[in-house]
């Protein structure tokens, strides 16, 4: 949600920014901009859109200079255009701001009746004004100044047009990186950004604020003492946020499934000892209810996780969406945890669910991708997800590792519960090293779900119904269509579509029935049979080798037939691919769709 990069050292910086801001991208992309110190001043260069009509209008005028900031935006205050793009110059400050700030409005009102005048509708301009009001001279005194009057988020890239030689940049409630590099050092939102250039970098906590040259960094706390900071050293490669080949990232991710599936689940296995899963988790004896709490496709994973959590260690579980959770009435009991699950680790419901359970002394265990995110920060237990970095706004495989570790969280807990015997639970382990060759195989099948694509690529409703689990992949499926494909899709509980819904039934709407559960198998069919005598054109997705006359269906999907436990990871595989292929049928921009960000804090 709105992407930052920053750059000071001995090369141009325009290209570097450029770069920086395609990997980026995710976070939004409405507008996009860069202001580099140039010989007579800041020079800025913004434009509504993609990057690439940034890099239109910059074209063979490409702004000189080793110091710089840009800026890709997912636009909250002010409609995307030009005006509203970032960078923002105010006076003597110039700024990028991911974040909201709340009291924009009352800032604005107060600085007007002084005689400032603003150009933008943007919440940021405020900030770059407020900034520049608060200016004597020295930056940090104005910068602290400013901030301690903004309600909200915000993480800022600065420059002062007296301080051609430095870049500012702090942080609160979004994310913001220091990189470190050798005569030049960086800011980012993500490592992404800079990982062509550095692995090395500096997190920074909540207002601090960082005093960035090209040959030094420091870092103050709010009473301007300097902190020593530990350097974090990225793993990831740089190659892994490159589409190596592939036309989008989402196709190379949802291929990178069986690789990123195994990183996340073996080193987590060790046979023949019990109590084996996921030492990060030291006591879950205690714990008696799990509240899982997520927003997307985080949530869906968790969904997931609830049935198997319920049913294998008959923990009672509620699954709810952050943002709704975090307005509840909030009634724990002892013995509650609450489970946050999030893949880019800075969700902003998401971080406040957290915020909330620990403020009422709640254990907290989060599933996060990225490592060193502010949710991985602050959980009291992290679980990692080993997917790499996800670029893709659909998330694939960040979702298949975020089920594959619910999975083992069952497991976990059905150990230390008792309620599996030791045998069972090495049939388990078992079933968690097959996954990764389950899911490489499915991926051989691809062409297929592809010419399906092809003959469902012009309908504009689509249904998914299921039971149980299905219930919880059939939303999963639902949104990965529509989010990229356009097409409207429901998911449904096959059971609740007769009490209102089938009404919309009529001859040729699709319905994806997904009966890859064994318990509801027969139930689900019966629902299938309802909306067949409707009409319904159906895909029926289910294990191989299941007994289903062949009138109920118009196109099959078949998983492999392997333990249950283990089939809601085989089974959205398939319709992440049906749902990439119907988007490029479709013509859609699979990797950007419309309106989205992946990483949103923003409420
Ligand atoms: C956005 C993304 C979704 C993601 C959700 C939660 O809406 O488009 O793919 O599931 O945010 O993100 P998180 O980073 O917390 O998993």
């Amino acid at each position: 949600m709105c992407g930052i990069v920053g750059y000071i050292g001995n090369k141009n910086s325009t290209e570097i920014l450029i770069d920086g801001l395609k990997k980026l991208e995710y976070r939004g992309y409405d507008s996009a901009g860069v202001a580099v110190f140039g010989q007579n001043g800041v020079n800025i260069v913004k434009s509504k859109g993609r990057i690439r009509n940034l890099e239109d209008k910059i074209g063979v005028n490409v702004p000189q200079g080793v110091c710089g900031i840009g800026h890709t935006r997912w636009a909250t205050h002010g409609e995307p255009s030009d005006t509203n793009s970032h960078p923002h110059k105010s006076g003597r400050v110039t700024l990028v701001h991911n974040g909201i700030i709340e009291n924009y409005s009352e800032l604005r009102e107060e600085m007007c009746d002084e005689g400032r005048v603003f150009i933008s509708g943007t919440d940021t301009e405020v900030a770059a004004q407020l900034i520049d009001k608060c200016y004597n001279g020295d930056p940090v005194a104005a910068i602290y100044d400013a901030v301690s009057k903004i309600i909200g988020s915000y993480a800022f890239g600065i420059l002062f047009d007296d301080r051609p030689d430095t870049l500012y940049a702090i942080r609160k409630d979004s994310p913001l990186i220091v990189g470190i590099g050798e005569g030049e050092n960086f800011i980012a939102s993500d490592i992404p950004a800079i990982l062509s250039m550095t692995n090395h970098y500096y997190l920074l906590e909540e207002n601090e604020l960082a005093i960035i040259k090209s040959d030094s960094i420091e870092i103050l706390d709010r009473n301007r003492t300097p902190l020593k900071k530990d350097v974090f050293v990225a793993t990831w490669d740089v190659s892994a946020a490159e589409k190596g080949g592939y036309d989008h990232f989402m196709l190379k991710e949802i291929n990178e499934q069986p690789r990123v599936l195994a990183d996340t689940i073996v080193p987590r296995l060790k046979n023949g000892v019990k109590n084996i899963f996921i030492e990060e988790m030291p006591d879950v004896s205690k714990i008696k209810r799990l509240h899982v709490v997520a927003c997307g496709s985080a949530l869906h994973a968790g969904m997931v996780g609830r049935h198997m959590i319920e049913r294998i260690a008959r923990v009672p579980v509620i699954t709810e969406v952050a943002s709704e959770f975090r307005y509840s009435s909030l009634l724990f009991e002892e013995g509650d945890a609450v489970v946050v699950i999030s893949q880019s680790g800075e969700t902003a419901d998401t971080l406040a669910a957290l915020r909330i359970a620990k403020k009422k002394g709640i254990p907290t265990i989060a599933i996060v991708n990225v490592v060193g995110s502010t949710i991985a920060r602050e959980a009291d237990i992290v679980l990692y997800t080993c997917a790499g970095p996800e670029i893709a706004v659909a998330t694939t495989k960040a979702y298949t590792c975020q089920v594959a570790i619910m999975l083992m969280m069952a497991l976990r807990l059905a150990s230390d519960r008792h309620t599996v015997s030791d045998e069972e639970l090495e049939h388990y382990v078992e079933l968690l090293r097959q996954i990764p060759d389950v899911v490489a195989g499915e991926l051989e099948n691809a062409d297929v779900y592809k010419q399906m694509a092809e003959s469902y690529k012009n309908c504009e409703d689509l249904f998914f119904i299921g039971r149980g689990y299905d219930s919880a992949l059939c939303w999963e499926a639902s949104i990965k269509l529509k989010e990229i494909s356009y097409i409207h899709s429901e998911a449904y509980a096959a059971g609740e579509l007769k009490h209102g819904t089938i009404s919309l039934i009529e001859p040729g709407l699709p319905v994806v029935a997904i009966a890859s559960g064994d318990q509801l198998f027969e139930k689900t069919i019966s629902n299938v049979k309802e909306v067949k005598a409707r009409g319904a054109r159906v895909i029926l997705l289910c294990k191989k080798g299941a007994n289903v006359d062949d009138t109920v269906y118009d196109d099959l999907i078949e998983i492999p037939d392997v333990d249950e436990f283990i089939r809601p990871i085989a089974a959205i595989v398939p319709l992440q691919i049906f749902a990439y292929y119907t988007a490029c049928a479709r013509g859609c921009d699979v990797d950007k769709p419309r309106n989205l960000a992946k990483s949103v804090t923003v409420e």
